[in-house]
């Protein structure tokens, strides 16, 4: 496929193939005893991580030589200077995977000259799978998602995470008590990619997370946005894919929940 003519719904088209033969493989692993390793103290990878990594890989490559992938579990290599970059998550969630949660989902998203462009997150489990390519809408399956309408942060049910890495230094714990308070509630349901999409389809009203990386965020973005939610850091400038904070929502609640955020980060500064 040459890049000078291809769209993001035809990138879209490849990522999807490769997101599918990644699930199959995500599933046989999750059928079968895992083999777990340590890459830090809480921070675990599985053979089933490498396994689908290098099914999407090998699939990208075929179709795309010349682009750049970052992988999370670091197939991809050293890249060619490109300005198509793939950011791919073998398995987003996989502390539920090796806990036998069924939570988790494989994410394939494209950014040109540094925005997502196109991306899917199937989640392998309930066969659900997430897409969109820029322009041309998301999707939940076939059908057309959208954001929720719920225009009160009081009334709206949030979605957060917890980092595997340095999680005494990260400060979420003080926004989770807070948003707690001020909402219907929040849910941490142990992927990053996951709970992106359900901002886009509406199940959730608002997400944020600190300390993310850009193969958790790079397809959730384009869905969410194609979706028509909203996406910034916690002061409303723009957020690139692996910033250090990330605030996605339906924008009515979004100036709510960044205000929560100032008054947090304030409190918590004098604590
Ligand atoms: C993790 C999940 C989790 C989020 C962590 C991520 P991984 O990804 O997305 O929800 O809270 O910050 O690291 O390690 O399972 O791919
Ligand atoms: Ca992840
Ligand atoms: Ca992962």
């Amino acid at each position: 496929m040459s890049v000078t003519e291809t769209t993001p719904t035809q990138f879209l088209e490849v990522a999807m193939e490769a997101a599918r033969e990644a699930g199959d493989i995500v599933m046989a692993g999750f059928d079968n005893p895992k083999k777990i390793s340590y890459k830090s103290e809480v921070d675990i990878v599985t053979e089933t991580d490498k396994r689908s990594e290098a099914a999407i890989i090998t699939r990208l490559r075929n179709h795309f030589p010349q682009h750049a992938i970052v992988a999370e579990e670091g197939g991809g290599g050293s890249t060619p200077a490109s300005r198509y970059v793939w950011h791919v998550d073998p398995l987003d969630g996989t502390t539920n995977f090796a806990h036998g949660f069924p939570v988790f989902a494989v994410s394939i998203g494209l950014v040109e000259d540094g925005e997502p462009i196109a991306g899917v997150v199937l989640n392998p489990w309930t066969r659900e799978c997430f897409s969109a390519a820029r322009g041309a809408g998301a999707y939940l399956g076939q059908k057309p998602i959208h954001v929720s309408r719920v225009a009160k942060l009081a009334e709206s049910l949030l979605g957060t995470g917890f980092p595997v890495r340095k999680r005494s230094a990260n400060p979420n714990i003080h926004y989770y008590g807070e948003f707690t308070l001020r909402s219907h509630g929040i849910r941490r349901a142990g992927a990053a990619a996951l709970d992106l999409c359900s901002v886009a389809c509406g199940r959730f009203d608002g997400f944020w997370e600190f300390g993310l990386h850009s193969w958790d965020v790079a397809a959730g973005m384009i869905i969410i946005t194609e979706a028509g939610g909203k996406i910034s850091d916690f002061a409303g400038g723009p957020y690139h894919p692996g910033d250090h904070v990330i605030l996605a929502s339906n924008g009515l609640i979004h100036k709510e929940m960044e205000a929560l955020a100032a008054d947090i980060a304030e409190r918590t500064a004098k604590t």
